[in-house]
């Protein structure tokens, strides 16, 4: 891959090259952690054919309009608005998506600490022996909560994770990156395939199989699709600008339909299955509930891995490839503040990466101390405070905005000409114009009045 923005108009090397780089960031916590955690909290298998939908009909059509914005002005988030509009506020977008990334980076950094702990917990083996039946669901969940609570551990992994980040990104050491994860994110795909079989064969996986896949639609509800709709964006990468950036470095004889479908296809494969792994193996093995929150999956997964031959090989290596990709992603994260620097006000990409990456470290604190490690921070429910507000409401209003200046500003038959140059055919393009301009900012308006209606 092309070292980003050094060279502000690089190009990736392939089409491949930007399909790894752009599932690299859409993989990562929002599929392991945060899409169980939504699931269990907000009405199972119906949250699930909720979010199935959002992906296909609103997560595609907002990512191709996305990757069609940064190909066609082949600039930052905030310097394609101004381009396509000079002079105008629709660069807001652009700003909104640079402030947003900091504060995702910042709680999300924390969760991926975390996994750099499990890394160690599991090598030491904390999770090898559990103890029979409810027995094994306490004590992971005892050894979980005592480890978020120690503050200056999860401060320090907190740093570790935005230090690995900001370094790769000032460097633009990226290509051993991608290089790398072409090669082990396949391998966590069969990782998780294997903890997901030995989960489904668990005596009493069955209970946890229909809460997850047998909707209940009295369970359907205003809530459920602002978050199932808000994982979308949060899972595919949108609404913040990192795939307009990524579509940036693409060819003009690059196809987008068909690299916006595959994107999106594997992301969704890997969270389906990571919820195929959580909730047979939580309703097979009691004593932690679904609306457990962002513990969850860190509760549960030690469960799988003591049910499993080798259990502590699989488990240390299942959290090595979470942290890398949580760090492909974090890293797409900070590169929008960082090209946005670069391009816009001349900063040296490492001046950027470091204190942008050191800001996000101060606003991750109290995330980080908000799991036990800070008595105020924990009651105020900091993190999850904090994912709600730019997690999901952030990302829904980038993504409405985004819609909205495509269909109707730029002119979805402009951005139909700008697809065709590497899709002639775009057989899509009446649905696409569609749902650009009427179900995508239709959808999401509705659902941000809902929530603001309802406090
Ligand atoms: N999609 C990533 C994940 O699921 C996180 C992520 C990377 C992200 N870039 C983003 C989320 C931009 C929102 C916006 O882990």
């Amino acid at each position: 891959m092309n070292e980003v923005s050094k060279k502000p108009r690089a190009i990736w090397g392939s089409k491949i090259a930007f399909i790894l780089a752009a599932t690299g960031s859409a993989i990562g916590l929002g599929n392991i952690w945060r899409f169980p955690m939504m699931v269990g909290r907000y009405g199972g298998a119906v949250f699930v054919l909720v979010y199935v939908l959002a992906v296909a009909l609103i997560g595609f059509t907002v990512m191709l309009a996305e990757l069609t914005i940064g190909r066609h002005t082949q600039k930052n988030p905030v310097g394609a608005f101004e381009r396509i509009k000079p002079g105008t506020a629709w660069k807001a977008i652009g700003y909104l998506g640079v402030v947003t990334a900091v504060a995702i980076l910042s709680y999300y950094a924390v969760i991926a600490g975390w996994a750099i702990g499990y890394v160690f917990k599991t090598a030491g083996g904390a999770f090898r022996d559990l103890g029979g039946a409810e027995a094994a669901a306490a004590s992971a969940s005892r050894a979980f909560d005592s480890f978020v609570a120690d503050p200056l551990l999860v401060l320090v992994l907190l740093m570790g994770m935005i230090g690995m980040t900001a370094h790769i990104v000032s460097r633009g050491v990226r290509e051993g990156i991608e290089r790398w994860s072409k090669i082990l994110m396949p391998l966590l795909f069969v990782i998780v395939v294997i903890l997901a079989v030995r989960a489904l064969t668990l005596p009493g996986a069955r209970a946890g199989v229909s809460f997850y896949l047998k909707p209940d639609f009295s369970k359907l509800s205003g809530t459920v699709i602002l978050f199932a709709v808000g994982q979308a964006f949060f899972s595919l990468s949108l609404g913040l600008g990192t795939m307009l950036t990524y579509g940036s470095y693409i060819r003009k004889s690059d196809n987008l339909v068909s690299s916006a479908a595959w994107v999106s296809f594997s992301d969704f494969l890997i969270a389906f299955l990571a919820g195929i792994i959580i909730f047979p193996t939580l309703f097979a093995i009691p004593g932690i509930a679904p609306e457990e929150g962002p513990a969850l999956v860190f509760k549960v997964l030690p469960l799988i891995f003591s049910k499993i031959p080798l259990g502590q090989m699989f488990g240390l290596l299942f959290f090595l490839l979470l942290i890398l990709a949580a760090l492909t992603s974090t890293i797409s994260i900070l590169e929008v503040p960082v090209a946005y620097l670069v391009d816009e006000k001349k900063w040296s990409r490492r001046r950027a990466a470091w204190l942008v990456g050191g800001l996000a470290f101060l606003l991750g604190v109290p995330s980080a101390l908000s799991s036990g490690g800070s008595a105020l921070f924990t009651r105020l429910k900091i993190q999850d405070r904090m994912d709600f507000a730019f997690g999901s409401v952030s990302l829904a209003v980038g993504a409405l905005l985004i819609a909205v200046f495509t269909g109707y500003i730029w002119k979805a038959k402009n951005a139909a000409q700008e697809i065709r140059l590497g899709a002639p055919r775009f057989r899509l393009e009446k649905a696409w114009s569609l749902a650009i301009k009427f179900l995508a900012p239709a959808v999401i308006l509705i659902i941000l009045i809902f929530k603001i209606l309802k406090g």
